[in-house]
Parts: structure tokens; C-alpha cells; sequence
């Protein structure tokens, strides 16, 4: 008897954020003051955020999606919400925790509720770790509605540019 062995491991080879768009559907609670790409070399592009929640919120959800680029942005896979505040007290949702793993290093979002004044993402741009995910060649946008109250306040859209390197061994 024999046995094909074949083990594939996905390598990223580019992991690029192309653009991010970040809108306020409600300026009394949550206003941006920044919120772009910067190309700092090459092939090195950084996300910074700068906003301000204007009262102190106890009650926060994040609507996360993520979608593919195939004639227009079509669902992928990711459809989560996210209790926010009981997130940041457990880190309860598999999905959440990679994603905000991507920023927690970047942010003053780094505690639980109440929310209240500067929220930050400085320099923030893709670990090694991410290189491994099993995402197929392509443009990509991670999604999220920010939900106070219940209420949508705003989105933060980053489309980004994921191409793989399949690396096959047999034996
Ligand atoms: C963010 O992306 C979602 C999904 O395509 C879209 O519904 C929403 O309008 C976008 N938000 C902004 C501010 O462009
Ligand atoms: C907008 O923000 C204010 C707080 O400044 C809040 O009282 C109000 O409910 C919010 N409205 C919506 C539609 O989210
Ligand atoms: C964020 O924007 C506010 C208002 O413009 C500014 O005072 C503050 O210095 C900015 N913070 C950072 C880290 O850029
Ligand atoms: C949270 O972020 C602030 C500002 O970046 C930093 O001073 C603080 O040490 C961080 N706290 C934790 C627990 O990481």
C-alpha cells in the first residue's frame, strides 16, 4: 500500500492595504479627524486613525465583515457581531481576536468600556502571523459598522491586497 502525502502551506507574498474609508453617520457622538493610508517605503503602508467619541458609551457592537473583490464586492466567509465592551473584558470571539490582534498593537483601544475621547490606530500595519492565513489571491475588504446604543455611529472600510504563494512538498 502506498500514501501521497501532500502538504500545502499558503505563504502570503503581498499583503497590501490598497485604501480605507472611514465615515461618521453621527458627528454629536463620534467624529474622525484622520483616517488614511502612507506609504512609508516601498512596499510598506501604514494605516493611521485619529477620532474622538464625544460622550462616554457603555454599550458598543462592531458589525464586522469581510468581503471579495469578484465584479464588484461580494461577502466572504466573515459575518460577526461582536459585543464590544464584553469582548474587551474576554476576548470571546475567535474572529475578533485576529482581528483586533492585527491593531492591538497600533491603538489606545486597549480596554473595556466606557469609551470616551481619542481612539487611535497609529502606524498600523499587517504582522508576519497574517502572512499564513488561508485567504486565496485577491482584494479584500474587512468591514465594520460601529454600532452605540444600538445605533450605527460609523464605518471603518480597509480593503487590502492578499496574494499567495503556494509552497508544495510530497513525500
Ligand atoms: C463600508 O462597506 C460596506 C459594505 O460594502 C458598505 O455598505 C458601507 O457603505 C461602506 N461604508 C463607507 C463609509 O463607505
Ligand atoms: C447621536 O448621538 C447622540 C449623543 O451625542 C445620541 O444621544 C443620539 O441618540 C445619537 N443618534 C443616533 C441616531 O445614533
Ligand atoms: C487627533 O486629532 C486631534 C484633533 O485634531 C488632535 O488634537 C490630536 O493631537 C490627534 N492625535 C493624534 C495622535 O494624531
Ligand atoms: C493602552 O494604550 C495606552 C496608550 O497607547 C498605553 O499607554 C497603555 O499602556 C496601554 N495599556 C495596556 C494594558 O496595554
Amino acid at each position: 500500500m502506498r500514501f501521497n502525502i501532500v502538504i500545502c502551506a499558503v505563504v502570503a507574498v503581498v499583503f497590501k492595504m490598497t485604501n480605507v474609508v472611514c465615515e461618521s453617520y453621527n458627528s454629536s457622538w463620534f467624529v474622525f479627524h484622520n483616517c488614511r493610508l502612507k506609504a512609508i517605503s516601498r512596499d510598506k503602508v501604514v494605516f493611521n486613525m485619529n477620532g474622538t467619541v464625544l460622550h462616554p458609551v457603555n454599550n458598543v457592537q462592531a458589525h464586522l465583515k469581510i468581503y471579495k473583490r469578484e465584479n464588484g464586492f461580494k461577502p466572504w466567509l466573515i459575518d460577526s457581531k461582536i459585543d464590544a465592551c464584553r469582548f474587551m473584558r474576554g476576548k470571546y470571539n475567535p474572529v475578533a481576536k485576529i482581528v483586533y490582534s492585527l491593531f492591538q498593537p497600533f491603538t489606545n483601544i486597549n480596554h473595556t468600556c466606557p469609551f470616551v475621547g481619542p481612539q487611535v490606530i497609529e502606524g498600523l500595519y499587517p504582522k508576519p502571523e497574517l502572512l499564513l492565513l488561508p485567504f486565496p489571491t485577491g482584494q479584500y475588504m474587512l468591514a465594520i459598522r460601529w454600532l452605540f446604543d444600538k445605533k450605527l455611529q460609523f464605518d471603518t472600510n480597509v480593503s487590502f491586497l492578499f496574494v499567495e504563494d503556494l509552497l508544495k512538498q510530497k513525500w
